[in-house]
């Protein structure tokens, strides 16, 4: 039962913040080779751009780069969500309000040169807007999710993997929670083409992301455990790999295919080399000035007894999960996303959990959470130690 509820977690949490499940057999798969690829500023004309959504996560990095470039941005929300990152940049933001329910008339007889779905959480609504906004503004992009590729099968998942588009007979509810989200993203991108043609389309399938203004607690384990030092648990095999890209680095190469023009299906993953978890948790404890040393429990049935089946950017790498981290960066690196180090997404995001932008309830309830791997660290260890006493 502990079980159930912590996968269904695992689900929740992943689907919730955009990482969900995958597809097979769609002809999605396009890649305008004539686009033009190197990220540059200078020369480039000033853009509108419209981001259904903005307020939240990816939203406010976007903003914050694109009014770097000297673009101008409006965003369409229902005015709920707040910013709690880079709210400087917001008075140079034209905020549109309604609701992709069943309110888009103030989208209407308006023109951009862009607009960017990052609120897309219904088929239907990119439908609507995609339609209604394809006389009026030149591009479309479409933020999907690595999501589509769910059940995560092999070892070299690339955007010309086919994907599912309906659901498949005979699932379990979990499974069905989690193949619906890849779906959902799968057929809005169908949408997006549909209506904007794959000339005027980009389609960006992030992974994980990760970094300041993050509003899921998935990877902040990681760096409050760095700062400690000590001996760090690492679950996971030894070639277990993990993939993650700094919402930053996301963001603002969403600008720059706008800016290029670079049409097509790219998958934003990083990081930049293949990476296996323990590499990912020296890498990044290097980020503090403290002692660490690493113990790997690399028995997956020890891990699930201990109710640890992911800490992100690490994913237990079995059934429908398995290829989760092997998804491919070629076309993406040829395209112009570029990566910032580990260190700086670590330390960025642990200075932003200790300010003011996290509340202190949020801090708290983390902090206070008896499942958390780190409230149960040490006794996972001693247990661990035990454990490995047996086998041996
Ligand atoms: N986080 C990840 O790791 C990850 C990974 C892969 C893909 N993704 C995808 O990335 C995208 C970006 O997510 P984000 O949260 O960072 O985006 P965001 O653009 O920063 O924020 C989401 C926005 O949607 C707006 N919204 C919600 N319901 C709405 C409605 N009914 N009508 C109009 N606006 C509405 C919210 O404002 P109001 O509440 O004020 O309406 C908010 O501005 C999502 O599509 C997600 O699936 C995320």
């Amino acid at each position: 039962m502990k079980k159930n509820n912590s996968r269904r977690t695992f689900i929740k949490k992943s689907t919730l913040a955009g990482l969900a499940i995958p597809l097979l057999g769609s002809t999605l798969v396009y890649c305008d080779s004539k686009a033009k690829k190197e990220p540059k500023s200078s020369d480039k004309k000033q853009l509108n751009i419209l981001i259904l959504g903005g307020t939240s996560f990816l939203g406010p990095h976007q903003i914050a780069y694109a009014i770097s470039r000297g673009h101008k941005v409006s965003t369409f929300t229902r005015g709920k969500t707040i910013p709690t990152i880079h709210q400087e940049v917001f008075k140079n933001v034209e905020q549109l309000i309604g609701d992709r329910e069943n309110n888009l008339k103030a989208l209407e007889n308006r023109t951009w040169d862009v607009v960017i779905d990052n609120s897309g959480r219904k088929v239907q609504w990119t439908k609507d807007t995609a339609n209604l906004l394809k006389d009026n503004v030149g591009i479309y992009m479409y933020t999907s999710s690595t999501g589509v590729y769910y059940p995560y099968k092999g070892n070299d998942i690339s955007e010309d993997t086919p994907l599912v588009l309906n659901m498949p007979e005979g699932l379990t509810e979990d499974q069905e929670y989690e193949q619906d989200y890849g779906i959902m993203k799968g057929n809005s991108e169908l949408e997006t083409i549909k209506a904007f043609g794959k000339e005027r389309s980009i389609i960006v399938r992030p992974t994980y992301m990760i970094g300041p203004g993050d509003k899921t607690d998935r990877f902040i384990h990681w760096p409050l455990r760095f700062a400690q030092g000590g001996n760090i648990l690492v679950p996971g095999k030894k070639e277990d790999l993990v993939q993650y890209c700094d919402v930053r680095d996301v963001a603002e190469w969403f600008i720059r295919l706008a800016e290029n023009k670079s049409y097509g299906i790219y998958n934003a993953v990083g990081p930049k080399e293949k990476q296996t978890v323990l590499e990912f948790a020296k890498e990044g404890a290097k980020t503090f000035d403290t002692e660490a040393s690493f113990t790997l429990v690399d028995d997956y049935e020890f891990l699930k007894d201990n109710n640890i089946f992911f800490t992100i950017p690490w994913v237990i790498a079995e059934g429908d999960h398995y290829g989760s981290a092997r998804i491919s960066n070629t076309r993406a690196l040829e395209n112009g996303l570029t990566y910032r180090p580990l260190k700086d997404t670590v330390k960025d995001t642990y200075d932003w959990w200790l300010s003011d932008a996290v509340s202190d309830e949020r801090k708290q309830n983390y902090a206070n959470d008896p499942n958390s791997l780190m409230a149960k660290e040490n006794e996972m260890l001693s247990k661990w130690k035990k454990h490995q006493g047996i086998k041996n």
